[in-house]
């Protein structure tokens, strides 16, 4: 069983975010959406919020199991018997943090490699922070995520 973990902090979940995981259910037969947290950055929604949204939309997929964790991603891989942390590059300026994270990750543990998968053209400029600036500025976010999320987001707004 070949399986991997895709940690992040999908805050919301983006199209950029679900070409990463369809592309990684291609190379393993297991994929273990990981909800972390990143303590660099004040999240938007709740853990549990993410998680849900993760499960409603990958609730048919036999393929992608969801989690969260709190704590080190090379001790969640290890928890789960994954060997790999998969994470999405776009464009070049994401390339010194993956570097630096990467790095981190093989010096807490040898034995986990990180695969870096490009994301598509069209989805390199797409982020969180984006869909939710312009969610909040009242923009069409269609092009950016799936439009579960946007129900989501939609929910999220009226509590
Ligand atoms: O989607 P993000 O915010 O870029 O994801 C970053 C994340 C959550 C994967 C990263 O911050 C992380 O792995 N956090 C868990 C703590 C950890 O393991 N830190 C060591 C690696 S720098």
């Amino acid at each position: 069983m070949k399986r991997c973990i895709y940690p992040g902090s999908f805050d919301p979940i983006t199209l950029g975010h679900m070409d990463i995981v369809e592309r990684a259910t291609n190379l393993f037969d297991e994929v273990i959406l990981v909800v972390s947290t990143n303590t660099s950055k004040a999240n938007a929604y709740t853990v549990e919020e993410r998680t849900k949204l993760l499960t409603t939309l990958y609730h048919d997929h036999p393929q992608v199991r969801i989690t969260s964790w709190d704590g080190l991603t090379v001790e969640c891989a290890k928890t789960f018997e994954a060997s790999t942390i998969i994470r999405g590059l776009r464009i070049v300026s994401d390339f010194e943090y993956e570097f630096q994270m990467n790095l981190a990750n093989k010096v807490l543990d040898p034995s986990i490699d990180t695969v870096f998968l490009m994301t598509k053209t069209e989805n390199a400029y797409i982020s969180s922070s984006m869909v939710r600036e312009v969610y909040r500025l009242g923009g069409d976010v269609s092009a950016f995520v799936d439009p579960r999320v946007i129900t989501f987001l939609e929910q999220k707004k009226t509590m």
